[in-house]
């Protein structure tokens, strides 16, 4: 399969804050990522995983360098369309999981589809056969209060997965879950990315999870670690 290169990232710096008080967080980050590849991110508390995580996935912007998801500069690109290129290409889990309140595991799934304008019924019977998949069928009607951590730590992995995404972004998706849970929501993440021909980014603190990706990118103080 010829290469191709699906994120890359040049110089990329990126501050929060103005003047006196700006914290610099990225600081001269690049890398690139090739179709296909499953990529770890690891790195102290702070160290910028999750800032560089964000603008992969289109959700917030930097000062200097230059960044292309799927061969488009992103950083050129209107609030709007940023947000359409997102939904088109990129599944995102969050930290903390981002789940919608009001609505049902089921419906939460829909979402991505919904926004894509697929039919409802068509979206409603892949939700449903994902959840299943996630041996979460018995709990698709229910809202994520009333689901547990890691119940809706699943469902956030099949929301994002749910559109089969180019790119999967995954921030901590395991965070609160025991190993031997965190093991299977790993393993699986990664079978259906697989599956699903895409790319996938897992941030992590947990070095057996990154151990199970195909490269560890190591950040540290706002930089890319050679190793
Ligand atoms: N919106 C924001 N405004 C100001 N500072 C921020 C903001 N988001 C993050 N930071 C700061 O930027 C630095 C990097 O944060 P980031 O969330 O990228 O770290 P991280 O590597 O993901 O850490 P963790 O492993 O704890 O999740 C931290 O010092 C954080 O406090
Ligand atoms: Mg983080």
């Amino acid at each position: 399969m010829e290469r191709e290169i699906i994120i890359s990232a040049e110089n990329i710096e990126k501050m929060y804050g103005f003047g006196t008080s700006a914290l610099r967080v990225l600081k001269g980050v690049s890398l690139e990522i090739e179709r296909g590849e499953i990529v770890s991110i690891v790195g102290p508390s702070g160290a910028g995983k999750s800032t560089m995580l964000n603008l992969m996935g289109c959700l917030d912007g930097f000062q200097n360098g230059a960044l292309k998801i799927l061969g488009t500069d992103v950083a050129g690109m209107s609030v709007e369309r940023l947000s359409g290129f997102r939904g088109a290409h990129i599944g995102f889990i969050f930290q903390l999981h981002n789940l919608l309140p009001e609505f049902t595991a089921l419906e939460n799934l829909m979402m991505p589809l919904l926004i894509r304008r697929e039919k409802k019924s068509s979206a409603r019977e892949k939700a449903g056969s994902l959840l299943e998949r996630f041996k979460l069928a018995d709990r698709m009607h229910h809202k994520p209060a009333e689901l547990s951590g890691g119940e809706c730590q699943r469902v956030a992995v099949a929301r994002a997965v749910i559109g089969r995404p180019d790119i999967i972004l995954a921030d901590e998706p395991t965070g609160s879950l025991d190993r031997e849970n965190s093991d299977i929501l790993t393993d699986f993440l990664i079978q259906l990315g697989e599956e699903y021909q895409s790319t996938i980014v897992i941030v992590t603190h947990d070095m057996s999870i990154a151990s199970k990706t195909g490269r560890i990118i190591s950040i540290i103080d706002g930089k890319i670690q050679q190793s």
